[in-house]
């Protein structure tokens, strides 16, 4: 069996996918805070990523790299750099000084957050982020790209649109990504032998999707689920009034917002006096 290193680990999507890659594979599940559950056959290895001997460390003897640790929302600059530029830029480092060829690097719909709704993107247009957030993940494709060219690493994007185990809202319906189908686009990105460096969209095969997903179609994708069986519930609850530009574009409050709830607050340090 392959050891994977899973970053990021305790957070919402990395329990998910840990719950979901349990039996394929040997998880080293990474993170700064605790797991609140360690699944049986599972190593736990705790490490602060904006610190390159963290990322030295955890990225020693695995097959691969499924690197969802950062700030996972629009945020003051400060913990964007230093969770997902200098965090992103030490875990593809180290990967790189330790020989670890296959990065699966989970970057976002905030990357081209500023299409417009009525648009059906590709993996080939130019990215339009929609906050600081997005223009992380713009940096993280990048630097994926040139670890590709430069140093021979074998980098897999996936564009996430929101991991739940049902879609939560309208937007929601067409970016929707069920964990299975998730499981099964990261399993790709550690197994496909032809990979150099790819972007594709993280979405189910939703009716309302705002992407043409083809390229994740090549690689052998195939979304076992549809948002669209949830989509009379979530439309009785959908309250009207909501911000017109935020409507009109594909990242929705991201495009307006200064700041969105962290859904993994950073722990507080201990310091020393
Ligand atoms: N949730 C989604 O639907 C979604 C959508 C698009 C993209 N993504 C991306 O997927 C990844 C995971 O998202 P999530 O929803 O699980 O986010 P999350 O906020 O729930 O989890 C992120 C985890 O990263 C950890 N982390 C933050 N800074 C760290 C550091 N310096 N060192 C080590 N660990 C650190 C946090 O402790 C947290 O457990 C993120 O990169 C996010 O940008 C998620």
């Amino acid at each position: 069996m392959k050891t994977i290193l899973i970053t990021g680990a305790a957070g919402d999507v990395g329990t998910h996918l840990r719950r979901e890659l349990a039996s394929k594979y040997v998880l080293k599940a990474s993170d700064l805070r605790s797991l609140t559950k360690i699944n049986k056959e599972e190593k736990f290895v705790r490490a602060d990523i904006s610190k390159f001997s963290d990322a030295l460390r955890i990225t020693k003897g695995v097959d691969a790299v499924v690197h969802m640790g950062g700030y996972s929302v629009e945020g003051p600059w400060d913990g964007i750099l230093q969770a997902n530029i200098i965090g992103c830029y030490n875990v593809f480092e180290a990967a790189r000084r330790n020989g670890v060829k296959r990065i699966v690097f989970p970057t976002s719909n905030h990357a081209t957050g500023f299409y417009r709704r009525k648009d059906t993107i590709d993996h080939r247009v130019y990215p339009k982020p929609d906050g600081r957030y997005g223009v992380s993940k713009v940096f993280g494709e990048a630097l994926g790209s040139l670890y590709a060219d430069k140093y021979g690493m074998e980098v897999f994007c996936i564009r996430i649109g929101n991991v739940n185990p049902v879609p939560i809202d309208k937007r929601r319906l067409s970016i929707w990504l069920s964990p299975r189908d998730l499981a099964q686009l990261v399993t790709i990105g550690i197994e496909h032998p032809k990979i150099r460096f790819e972007i594709v969209y993280g979405v189910s095969r939703n009716k309302r999707s705002w992407y043409d997903n083809s390229n994740a179609y090549r690689l052998g994708y195939k979304p076992q689920d549809d948002s669209e069986r949830y989509a009379k519930e979530v439309m009785a609850r959908e309250k009207p009034g909501a911000d017109p530009i935020a409507e009109m574009y594909q990242g929705g409050t991201f495009t307006v917002a200064e700041e969105v709830p962290n859904p993994a607050p950073l722990p507080k340090m201990k310091r020393k006096k």
